[in-house]
């Protein structure tokens, strides 16, 4: 399995969904360190949730991280300024597989507002247990660095 703990963060606008997953984390038996915010009706920043799990995983404390606003946008790009950062934004469980296969992603992002429930659970699912293909991706993913 390529991940065992997982940190995850989100704005108000991804708090709901972050409920839910921490939720399927647990049950799932993940270590889950969740990075905030703690509610869904005080507005917050995103960029600070996606720094905060972004610094979860380049520190080691996780293997790999969650993270969700509104789209999923603004979220995946402020951890993805974070060297060592490769956050997927995905929609679907295809989108989630090949984030793992192909581009070795260490953070799933999502977007509340555009995935119900059951396909963000199933993003998870395959991006958890989805393994990285190595061979011609291997230097694909080190020129990223
Ligand atoms: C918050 O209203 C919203 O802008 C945020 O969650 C996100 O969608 C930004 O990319």
């Amino acid at each position: 399995m390529a991940f065992k703990s997982i940190a995850i963060g989100s704005d108000h606008a991804g708090y709901d969904l972050k409920a839910k997953l921490v939720e399927e984390l647990r049950s799932s038996g993940y270590e889950v360190l969740d990075c905030g915010t703690g509610d869904a009706t005080n507005s917050v920043d995103y960029p600070d949730f996606g720094k905060a799990v972004a610094e979860a995983v380049t520190s080691g404390k996780v293997d790999g991280g969650v993270v969700v606003c509104g789209t999923g946008i603004g979220i995946s790009i402020a951890a993805n300024r974070h060297p060592g950062i490769r956050a997927a934004l995905c929609h679907d469980i295809t989108t989630a597989r090949l984030c793992r296969e192909h581009n070795d992603a260490n953070v799933l992002a999502l977007g509340a507002r555009l995935v119900g429930e059951v396909v963000a659970k199933d993003c998870l699912d395959a991006f958890l247990t989805t393994e990285f293909a190595g061979d011609r991706h291997v230097r694909r993913v080190e020129k990223l660095g």
